[in-house]
């Protein structure tokens, strides 16, 4: 019988800040767009009309891992998480069980990670002020990743205004409204995706949007006509064409493969990113399982190194 850790939110956090997350996320990047590490796109099982379940497996590093994820976007309202779940992370050379892993922390930080990745991979130079629009758990994440490397200040809005007074008041940054947090350098958009919070009035040249929240179907942030805007890239083209902001765009023949770049080739070289400091940039965030991968590999080695407490289980 397997004996393994059992590594909760509090392991997670004491053994990955942001610096690290970003490093790790960054990695996951550059190794999946060297094909050494692989993951199919996600699996969705919808749960109407309150959410769905995620099945997100992938393999790299010696490891592979499986997380079991949840986006209930009005559990915030019932005092419940919007993302739970839990993470397997298993030894891709045996197929033993490694350990297992508290999953919304491993997904606050690699979401953060990704969006102060692609700021720091697509924004233009001297791009440097944040817009947070959205500032609930991811939001918050992103706002932090961001500032870890080295953005902001930032004005953060969210439709519960506590939201953003708590973020604004832990990173010395400000509150205000959309329009003011949507003309920021560095725009993040975070919100559960019911409705467009970026709007072709908003943007303006030399602008990075990463748009973190529309990870599903039917979910949007930005207004199409926006994305006409914008040079446009992608997680990964599968996902973000199926159930990301794009894919509404896809499905209505505005947007076709040729026109959205992966991040991971710009980091490879294989492709270009912003093309000039006027171009405005869209990174379509959806959320890939190489993420998770890279931040649960860091969870695991901090634990072997015995630098983490954390029960036994067996299975
Ligand atoms: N791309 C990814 O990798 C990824 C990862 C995790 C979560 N998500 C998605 O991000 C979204 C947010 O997740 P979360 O866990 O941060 O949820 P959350 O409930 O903690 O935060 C969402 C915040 O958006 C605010 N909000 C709602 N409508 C708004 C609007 N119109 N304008 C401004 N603020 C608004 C809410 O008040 C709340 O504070 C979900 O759709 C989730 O599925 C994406």
């Amino acid at each position: 019988m397997p004996t393994v850790p059992v590594l909760d939110a509090g392991a997670v956090l004491a053994a990955v800040d942001p610096p690290r997350a970003i490093e790790r996320v960054r990695l996951a990047f550059e190794r999946f767009a060297a094909g050494e590490w692989v993951m199919p796109a996600k699996v969705y099982v919808d749960a109407p009309p309150n959410g769905d379940f995620r099945a997100m497996p992938a393999r790299g590093g010696g490891f592979a891992v499986l997380k079991w994820v949840t986006s209930f976007p009005g559990n915030s309202s019932r005092g419940l998480p919007v993302v739970t779940g839990a993470l397997l992370l298993s030894d891709s050379e045996t197929g033993e069980l490694r350990a297992f892993m508290d999953c919304a922390q491993v997904t606050s930080l690699r979401t953060g990670a990704a969006a102060a990745l692609s700021a720091q991979v697509l924004a233009a130079p001297g791009a440097r002020s944040v817009g947070i629009i959205g500032c609930g758990v991811n939001g918050a994440w992103s706002a932090r990743c961001l500032a870890a490397a080295g953005y902001g200040p930032g004005i953060c809005t969210d439709a519960r205004p506590e939201a953003a007074e708590a973020l604004a008041a832990e990173l010395g940054w400000a509150t205000g409204d959309r329009v003011e947090a949507a003309a920021e350098d560095v725009v993040v958009t975070v919100t559960p995706g019911g409705e467009p919070v970026v709007l072709e009035s908003d943007v303006r040249g030399g602008q990075h949007i990463a748009a973190l929240g529309a990870d599903a179907k039917g979910k949007t942030e930005v207004e199409l006509a926006a994305l006409r805007h914008c040079r446009l890239f992608c997680d990964e083209w599968e996902q973000a064409s199926a159930g990301g902001e794009l894919s509404d765009a896809v499905a209505k023949g505005t947007v076709t493969r040729q026109y959205v770049t992966e991040l991971g080739d710009v980091m490879a070289g294989r492709a270009h990113g912003r093309g000039s400091d006027d171009e405005i940039t869209l990174f379509d965030s959806t959320g890939l399982a190489i993420q998770d991968l890279g931040i649960a590999i860091a969870v695991y080695e901090a634990w072997r190194e015995g630098r983490l407490e954390a029960g036994m289980a067996t299975l």
